[in-house]
């Protein structure tokens, strides 16, 4: 049996899609662990059945036949809510079996941003710092894929929410799976440069693009996001803090391609809201 192997947890999603060819074309086996039974794919990537939140003892049994013969894991698999949860369970099960690296995929403003979300991704990633597993962790802004899911959902209102200063900088999610394959590939590394888009909106004005290259419009509504969450978002607790890198391809570039029907991102489907910390209006 090969050792080579990789596990990718959330293999099936947005960003877990774009990672998971480019590791085999590098000639790595790959296995993906996904919630739904799935038989191999041409390509030859494999996959156990397996819920990281579900009964504890299936779920340790799962992933420790996930993990055999894994080398690699990169961890990518999450929601709204139980990344800490999730994320302890598999690094418990990836200690037991001897796991040489762990790649996690956090968000940035994981320690600043008082919701739940970013909160349980900042605990997922200390656990992982914890863990003694060599590990390397990327922070990555909102996928342009999330804002599209937001903006649009926005856009069915009468009136578009403006929330005063909440600012996205929204990232190609094929650039941030460049960053993870070549992590994965490259060995630990431990925390890298955050990773943001280009370009730092308006959320308001994110929704404005959109209407705009539907050729509709909107009445702007403006709104307060109120308490703590409302004074991290205006502090720019989500954005690229100093010393991050940037992506290349623009917010811009991506709608263009996304309602031209194009691959934008090269994957239909739309991170589940919340997935990457969204924020609307009045959250
Ligand atoms: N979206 C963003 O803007 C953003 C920004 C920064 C960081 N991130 C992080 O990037 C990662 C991927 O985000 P994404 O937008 O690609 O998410 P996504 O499209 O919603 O996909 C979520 C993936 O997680 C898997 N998953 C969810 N719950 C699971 C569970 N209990 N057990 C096993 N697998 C589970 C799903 O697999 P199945 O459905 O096949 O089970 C799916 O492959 C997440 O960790 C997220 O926090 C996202």
């Amino acid at each position: 049996m090969t050792n080579d192997r990789i596990l990718v947890t959330g293999g099936t999603g947005t960003l877990g899609r774009r990672v998971v060819p480019p590791l085999r074309a590098a000639g790595r086996p790959v296995r993906v662990l996904s919630r739904c039974e799935r038989a191999a794919d041409a390509d030859g990537v494999t996959y156990v059945r397996g819920d990281l939140l579900g009964d504890r003892a299936e779920t340790d049994a799962r992933l420790a036949e996930a993990l055999v013969g894994v080398d690699t894991v990169l961890h990518l698999a999450g929601g709204p809510k139980g990344d800490d949860e999730a994320t302890r369970r598999l690094v418990a099960a990836a200690v037991r079996a001897g796991v040489r690296h762990l790649v996690y995929i956090s968000v940035i403003g994981a320690d600043k941003v008082p919701l739940g979300y970013f909160r349980a991704k900042r605990e997922a990633e200390q656990v992982v710092v914890r863990s003694g597993l060599p590990y390397t962790v990327l922070r990555a802004a909102q996928f342009h894929d999330l804002a599209f899911g937001v903006v649009s959902k926005m856009a069915k209102l009468p009136l578009l929410p403006a929330p005063g200063g909440v600012r996205w900088q929204p990232v190609d999610v094929g650039e941030v799976a460049d960053r993870l394959v070549g992590a994965a590939l490259d060995g630990p590394a431990g925390r890298l440069p955050d990773l943001a888009g280009p370009a730092v909106y308006e959320l308001a004005e994110l929704a404005r693009g959109y209407l705009a290259a539907r050729g509709r419009s909107r009445k702007q509504l403006p709104v307060r996001v109120p308490g703590r969450i409302g004074r991290a978002y205006r502090a720019g607790a989500n954005l690229a803090p100093e010393g991050a890198a940037h992506g290349r391809r623009t917010w811009e570039e991506f709608l263009a391609e996304r309602l031209a029907g194009g691959a934008a991102g090269g994957v239909g489907g739309v991170g589940a809201a919340g997935a990457g910390g969204a924020v609307g209006a009045g959250s």
